[in-house]
């Protein structure tokens, strides 16, 4: 092993930004820890001494620690929580049952802060915990309304990840709340604005270039910083 070779832990990867982002930083030539809930046959596919694939959802608790466990070892100059879900994110609130927006709050919101609170002594001296967000978590930027089951779930983490960031701030952690631009996946749709090479190749330098920055910063895929 080549002890100056970066290392990422990216959480959720079998498919859209997830898969993206670890074919880059792969390319980039770090080695890389992927995740999936269920084998991914896009993961699999990628052929490389340099990726280790593991299963865990961010959901279940046990399965976080399970993880962690088997992870001990390893420490990641970037641990990267990208998984989320956008249920019946075009119904207003009032149209969506309790359950549903109860359970996209708690997998794009709490579920990665758990996480990061869990991985963050995993992490590598000067590396950064970054938790994929999006500009709809943004408070002040919403003058459109609409996806607002998804956007209050973001605006939540966005939240929560300052407070995480607040609550460890002796440790001067570095906490990456990021936002990879309307891209074209499963989630983002084919009108999507972005392919998802360049939204990964955009986040990859503004992690690159931010990696240790000590606080909470809310960036786009250009390193433009969001207003709360
Ligand atoms: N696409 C956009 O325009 C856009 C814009 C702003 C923000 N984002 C954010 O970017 C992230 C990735 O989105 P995407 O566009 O790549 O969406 P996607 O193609 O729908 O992929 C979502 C990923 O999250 C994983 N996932 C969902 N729930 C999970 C759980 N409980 N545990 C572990 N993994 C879970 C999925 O795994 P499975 O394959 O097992 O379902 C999949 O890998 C999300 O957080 C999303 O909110 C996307």
């Amino acid at each position: 092993m080549n002890p100056s070779q970066k290392s990422a832990l990216i959480v959720g990867a079998s498919r859209g930004l997830g898969l993206g982002l670890v074919e880059t930083f792969l390319g980039r030539g770090w080695r890389v820890t992927a995740t999936q809930r269920t084998p991914s046959p896009d993961l699999g596919r990628l052929d490389s001494e340099a990726l280790r694939v593991e299963t865990a959802d961010i959901d279940d608790d046990a399965g976080v620690a399970a993880l962690h466990d088997r992870l001990a070892s390893e420490r990641f100059d970037l641990i990267f929580v990208v998984a989320g879900v956008a249920t019946q994110a075009h119904d207003p609130l009032h149209a969506v049952p309790r359950d549903v927006a109860a359970q996209v709050y708690l997998t794009n919101a709490v579920s990665p802060i758990r996480f990061a609170e869990a991985f963050r002594d995993r992490l590598a001296p000067g590396g950064s915990l970054a938790l994929m967000s999006s500009i709809l978590g943004s408070v002040s930027l919403n003058e459109t309304g609409g996806w607002e089951t998804y956007r209050a779930s973001k605006a939540a983490l966005n939240t929560l990840a300052r407070s995480f960031e607040i609550r460890h701030r002796a440790e001067n952690l570095s906490v990456l709340i990021l936002h990879p631009g309307w891209v074209r996946t499963e989630m983002g749709g084919t009108e999507a604005d972005l392919d998802v090479a360049t939204s990964v190749t955009g986040l990859a330098d503004v992690i690159a270039a931010a990696l240790g920055r000590p606080g909470a910063h809310y960036l786009d895929y250009r390193g433009e910083t969001l207003p709360w």
